[in-house]
């Protein structure tokens, strides 16, 4: 057993104690506690960095398993991490750092990390938003990370009253943090935002001044209840970093992708030499699609569309790993 699962053991036991008096409060309640901290994620992701494979799931440390997909132990660098760790974290392809993140409904909110092309935890640094949000995914470019700051927030009162703590909120505000990778909470620039939920980035890059990003953006997200939420369409945000100024494009209301997976094309491809592979829910159909894209050409047909039998629930997670 690793050294990290007893500082798991003990962030769990952190939680735990800052909740126990909201369980005592809702004893007797019936339905699932989504603040109570799993010790084993339900919908793990993974994430292959130096030499490692991680499972991820963004309430937890990670666990690293074997190439046979054995549980080796979970891992808290050390005691450096003291955050969840984010189930979509970014490597570099050209320096092979893994940047990712942690959030909570405890302060500190939001926390920013990156592990080195070795696998060493080489930054953290506490990023100050107003509130405890959900925040699943995030981006970067070659140059920056960029935090997505949305209206769906932890509600303590809820907690207690046994309600769902977990909801629209839009009296939050929404905004968009871009900092120079390895920055800090002073490097930030915010970008006020309308109010909307993204849960998956599709990509993220700079162009001269501008920063690019399209996302999957929900118009809302668990307004009156967790079935209470807009489709997903695709949608360009441009941040202008000169001006302090940002604009958005919307690309249509034609699918409901969940997150894409970017499959290089070789060992020496360039930075969109590849392919995009995702879920599309077809709702006519009540059923999936893998949809695979020439990620150089995202607007160009499918290369191909595999129908699958029915339909792979939203949030349904996956990784490419290079054999
Ligand atoms: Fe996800």
């Amino acid at each position: 057993m690793r050294q990290g699962c007893a500082d798991g053991d003990r962030d769990l036991e952190r939680r735990e104690t800052a909740l126990s008096s909201l369980r005592q409060l809702r004893a007797g309640a019936r339905r699932a506690d989504p603040l109570r901290p799993a010790r084993h994620g339900r919908d793990p992701a993974g994430a292959g960095h130096a030499g490692r494979i991680l499972a991820l799931e963004e309430g937890h440390f990670p666990y690293e398993l074997s190439g046979e997909l054995e549980t080796l132990g979970c891992e808290s660098y050390g005691g450096r991490l003291e955050t969840a760790f984010t189930a979509h974290p970014k490597l570099c392809p050209e320096t092979n750092e893994l940047h990712f993140f942690g959030y909570g409904y405890l302060a500190p909110y939001l926390v920013y990390h990156a592990l080195d092309a070795k696998g060493a935890f080489v930054h953290g640094a506490e990023i100050r938003v107003p509130g405890p949000t959900m925040m699943h995914d995030f981006m970067v470019t070659r140059d920056h990370a960029i935090f997505m700051d949305l209206p769906v927030t932890f509600n303590l009162e809820k907690a207690i009253k046994g309600e769902i703590p977990l909801g629209w909120d839009p009296d939050y505000g929404a905004r968009i943090g871009i900092l120079p990778r390895m920055g800090a909470d002073a490097d930030v620039r915010w970008f006020e935002i309308d109010p909307c939920y993204v849960f998956h980035p599709m990509n993220a890059y700079v162009d001269g001044n501008r920063v690019i990003c399209d996302v999957g953006r929900h118009e809302y997200m668990w307004r009156e209840s967790m079935n209470d939420f807009a489709p997903s369409y695709l949608h360009r945000w441009e941040f202008d970093l000169e001006r302090g100024t940002s604009s958005m494009h919307d690309f249509g209301r034609s699918a409901q992708p969940g997150e894409l997976v970017f499959a290089e094309a070789s060992d020496s491809a360039g930075e969109d030499e590849g392919y995009a592979l995702g879920f599309v829910y077809d709702k006519a159909r009540d059923a999936s699609d893998l949809v695979i894209l020439d990620a150089s050409g995202m607007a160009q047909a499918p290369i191909a569309t595999i129908h699958m039998p029915r339909r792979v629930p939203y949030g349904f997670h996956g990784s490419w790993i290079r054999g």
